[in-house]
């Protein structure tokens, strides 16, 4: 077409060109994902919630069952539960006791540093409609209890799907855990010879394999992580072992955190823990994770800059064979990474919702960029390898004020006239919904309190020329594209 234009016009065309193309990302939609495409979990997308604040949730906080079957409505899977937590190591299993927890705090925002917990807390989590491990205490060094404990979950729980023996171990020292403290020494070594132990007197106790959640640390592999483990199990050990888990909390600053490329090199040192997980033939999930430790940061996590992290690392977990993702909840009411609270939503359920329907139905995954930018994108496929949506990202910060940047996407491949999508967007990464910021995703709200959908879907309509389609997606926003 160029060659049609005179001497000068061709000059200035070809620059425009240069221009338009280094402004664009284009992206080649395969016809059929590719052999090195990701299987995907039914639900990959979790939720965590720490061990003594787990009944309030269910039961005292109004929009828990709705925010859950929301994500349920998506992939017709409830999404996987995950009950742990620092407090798992300070409860007590009390068979006597008619309550689901028992503990005294000097402030209801306060987490105890000791409770009991009765049969009835085990009759609550069986009633949960999707799968649920279990963490119980391994810190205290009273395996006669944890045993009791595990019983009762494994005789209630029709649901359960594994058992974790402790939570983050590599903190027992500073936490003067019995278990710690009776060792002498506490290292990786130690530990993971007590976890082995454990894993095989629990084990054989409830007649069952293949039920310990293993791992659950938080310290960065390979230090600790299941490499590490598995080089110390024997095969009694190995036989017990449903999965390995990891925790991660990888803070930092809103543009940090958010930032697409930040997110691929953060996940990137779980890649050699999945590999030996997956040569165990077993799965590797990330049990607890939310976006800053210890409750969030109220600069970072309640914002709308952390659903955009929220979603983006989960599509990238996805991809790495991270088969669950486990969001982690804590004290009600100081909680500033929750999805949802009594009164108010949290934005990041915007993010996690986003990914649940990029993901929905879903058979396999693949990311199409190298995760050397703010932009980046992932493909969904059906179980007969047929893409079915696209995730394309914009993780620039745009933290309100000003014009909003934006960044064009090309996809080529594309069959049919037309494309819809979905966005996902809100004021500013800045947005807080108790503060006024609603997100929105495909048009539609949570209403505070309740989780019930508000308001009407809005599809955008893309046409489709020769296969191409362009999409402008905004700085800290992100567009579903479906294929069909
Ligand atoms: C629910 O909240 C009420 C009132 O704050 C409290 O008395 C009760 O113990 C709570 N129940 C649970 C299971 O947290
Ligand atoms: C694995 O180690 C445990 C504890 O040391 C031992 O009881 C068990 O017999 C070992 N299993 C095998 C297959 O060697
Ligand atoms: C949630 O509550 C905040 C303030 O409390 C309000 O500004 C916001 O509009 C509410 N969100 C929805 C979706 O109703
Ligand atoms: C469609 O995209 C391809 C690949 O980027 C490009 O080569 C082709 O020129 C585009 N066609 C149209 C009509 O834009």
């Amino acid at each position: 077409m160029s060659i049609m234009f005179p001497m000068k016009g061709q000059i200035v065309f070809l620059l425009l060109l240069e221009f338009v193309w280094s402004a664009t990302v284009t992206y080649t939609i395969p016809a059929s994902a590719p052999t090195t495409a990701t299987a995907l979990d039914p639900a990959p997308l979790g939720i965590s919630f720490e061990f003594f604040a787990f009944p309030s949730y269910f039961l005292n906080v109004t929009g828990t069952n709705q925010c859950l079957k929301n994500l349920k409505e998506l992939t017709g899977t409830w999404p996987p539960i995950r009950i742990g937590g620092t407090t798992q190591d300070r409860a007590t299993y009390d068979a006597s006791s008619s309550a689901y927890v028992t503990y005294s705090v000097a402030s209801p925002l306060d987490a105890p540093a000791s409770l009991t917990f009765g049969p009835k807390f085990m009759d609550l989590a069986s009633t949960y409609l999707g799968t649920v491990v279990m963490g119980l205490n391994r810190g205290h060094d009273d395996i006669a209890n944890t045993i009791a404990a595990a019983k009762v979950a494994s005789d209630k729980m029709s649901n359960l799907l594994a058992i974790e023996l402790g939570n983050e171990p590599e903190y027992y020292t500073s936490d003067k855990q019995p278990i710690a403290l009776n060792a002498g020494t506490w290292t990786p070594a130690t530990d993971a010879e007590s976890q082995d132990d454990w894993d095989i007197r629990v084990g054989s106790a409830l007649h069952r394999n293949l039920i310990i959640q293993a791992g659950n640390s938080n310290d960065s592999p390979p230090k600790w992580g299941a490499v590490e483990l598995i080089a110390t199990e024997n095969s009694t050990a190995k036989s017990y072992v449903h999965d390995y888990a990891h925790h991660n909390y990888p803070g930092g600053t809103l543009t940090t955190l958010m930032s697409h490329s930040n997110i691929v090199s953060n996940l990137a040192i779980f890649e050699p823990e999945v590999a030996a997980v997956s040569d165990e033939g077993k799965e590797y999930v990330l049990g607890e994770t939310n976006s800053v430790s210890g409750g969030g940061a109220a600069t970072v996590s309640p914002l709308f800059g952390a659903a955009v992290w929220t979603m983006d690392y989960m599509l990238r977990a996805a991809v790495l064979g991270i088969k669950r993702v486990y969001y982690h909840h804590g004290t009600v009411g100081k909680c500033f990474y929750c999805f949802w609270g009594r009164y108010s939503m949290g934005a990041p359920y915007y993010g996690a919702y986003a990914a649940t329907a990029a993901m929905a139905g879903g058979s396999s995954i693949v990311s199409l960029d190298e995760g050397s930018t703010n932009y980046g994108g992932y493909i969904v496929s059906d179980r007969d390898g047929t893409p079915m949506r696209v995730l394309l990202l914009n993780s620039d910060f745009y933290g309100g004020g000003g014009s909003r940047g934006s960044q064009t996407f090309v996809l080529s491949g594309l069959t049919g006239g037309k494309s819809s999508a979905k966005r996902l967007s809100a004021p500013s990464a800045n947005s807080r919904v108790d503060q006024g910021g609603n997100p929105s995703f495909g048009g539609q709200m949570f209403a505070n309190g309740t989780c019930e959908v508000r308001g009407e879907e809005v599809w955008e309509m893309v046409d489709v020329v020769d296969g191409n389609g362009t999409f402008v997606v905004g700085a800290s926003e992100a567009l579903l594209v479906y294929l069909k």
